[in-house]
């Protein structure tokens, strides 16, 4: 199924006065209202939860540089939290539970605020039983624009999230053991929530992939599109990359920018039809070639570094271990008492993720973004969140140069809720 969404998306959005701060940046200031809605899905009429009215949430956006200032106001009948994934804000600001903030009660407001270092594609999600939460709807797109952009004539934001229904084609309120033991909540119908529908034959596109869903990872073709990856979890590659296929791990972005051949269309290979977007008229291809983006200011290692080793454990045919969940990070489910790690400012973190499961999970940092590093130990792309496959192992590396506790935790969100989550201290 495939379902629309116009730039009118933005008229749920109660956009504040854009004031104009110094010269150079401007703030931004945004209200969300998490709360109920009712939306059309297969045909359906659901009651889920969204953002002021709309489901999901509306596009949030602003300039590399700027300051954000976004309100909360709950409105739900629950506790609330959001958080800004993948943006580097301060602790305070990144919406967890115990570690960073208290939950929000019903009726009460919560004032974010925080300056946008990077430009790139990111997402806003709960971050209060989330597994819950944003298989509802608590979920936007969040898109930094660069302060020099590149040239496309349509840039448009897809989000890949699939949901479970029952045989009336309505939401799905039973939560099975199995959705927290092996692969996840994985939905019956996915789809693919485009801000465009319609594009130009020989336009030049800039799609941001965001994947927003609570478990399942995408393996995407992307049909009429002559396209280059330039950007992953929001960072510019260093040289824009064929895409033949992308794998999409909840949580993870892929931004591609390549011309329109015919109507776009997305195919997963457990879910063929995510949607399409359809073309008309035609226009000649630029001659240029696909543009690298201008890298966000990433911190360098400097010496001081750290080591530590989370092994994923538990699950249907997993290792055991010692936790109270079914799924652990170093024999203990949730939170640890102690961070996994606790080291200065600025020192640089290499971390190695042993995958001793019989599932695969993506493993997601707050505050910072780090490097995957290939088995011979030679730095990879910059990401947030890394995808490692049952029984296999990667190392990462991070220049913790946030002060703050931040959490480590698989984003499969029922992975997380029944015990995969760690945290590190940078002081
Ligand atoms: Cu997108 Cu801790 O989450
Ligand atoms: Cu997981």
């Amino acid at each position: 199924m495939f379902w629309t969404r116009r730039k009118v998306l933005g008229a749920g959005l109660a956009a504040l006065a854009a004031g104009h701060g110094p010269a150079f940046a401007g703030a931004r200031s945004f209200v969300l209202r998490p709360g109920a809605v009712t939306a059309r899905i297969g045909g359906v009429k659901q009651e889920l939860l969204g953002f002021n009215g709309s489901w999901p949430g509306p596009e949030l956006r602003a300039r590399q540089g700027d300051e954000m200032r976004i309100r909360v106001e709950n409105g739900l009948q629950d506790g609330a939290l959001v958080h800004w994934h993948g943006l580097r804000v301060p602790n305070r600001m990144d919406g967890v539970n115990v570690l960073t903030q208290d939950v929000i009660p019903p009726g009460r407001s919560f004032d974010y605020r925080f300056d946008l270092p990077d430009a790139g594609t990111y997402w806003y999600h709960s971050h209060y039983i989330s597994y819950d939460q944003v298989s509802r709807g608590l979920f936007g797109p969040l898109i930094i624009d660069e302060r020099q952009k590149p040239d496309v004539d349509r840039d448009i934001t897809v989000q890949l999230f699939d949901m479970l229904v029952d045989a009336d084609g309505v939401y799905d309120e039973d939560t099975g053991p199995e959705q927290f033991t092996a692969a996840g909540r994985l939905g019956n119908v996915a789809m693919a929530l485009a801000s465009s529908d319609g594009v130009t034959v020989g336009e030049r596109v800039r799609l941001r992939l965001i994947n927003p869903s609570i478990d399942r990872v995408y393996d995407l073709r992307i049909d009429g599109l002559d396209g280059r990856i330039v950007a992953l979890d929001g960072m510019p590659l260093e040289a824009p990359r064929a895409a033949p296929g992308i794998v999409l791990a909840p949580g993870q972005r892929c931004d591609l920018i390549g011309d329109v051949t015919g109507d776009i269309v997305f195919r997963d290979a457990d879910a063929p039809d995510l949607g399409r977007i359809a073309s008309s008229g035609q226009r000649p291809r630029r001659a240029t070639a696909i543009p690298a983006l201008v890298p966000n200011p990433m911190p360098r290692p400097n010496g001081r570094e750290a080591r530590a080793t989370v092994v994923m454990q538990g699950g249907a045919g997993g290792s055991a271990h010692a936790g109270f969940g079914t799924w652990a990070l170093n024999d203990v489910s949730g939170l640890p008492r102690k961070p996994l790690l606790n080291v200065r400012r600025g020192t640089t973190a290499r971390i190695t993720l042993r995958n001793d499961t019989a599932f695969d999970h993506v493993m997601h940092l707050h505050g910072h973004h780090f490097r995957e590093l290939s088995a011979d130990g030679a730095p990879g792309d910059y990401r947030d969140g890394t995808l490692v496959g049952a029984g296999e192992a990667r190392d990462i590396l991070c220049v913790l140069d946030n002060p703050g506790d931040w959490m480590l935790h698989c984003h499969m969100l029922s992975h997380q809720a029944d015990g995969m989550a760690t945290w590190l201290r940078v002081g």
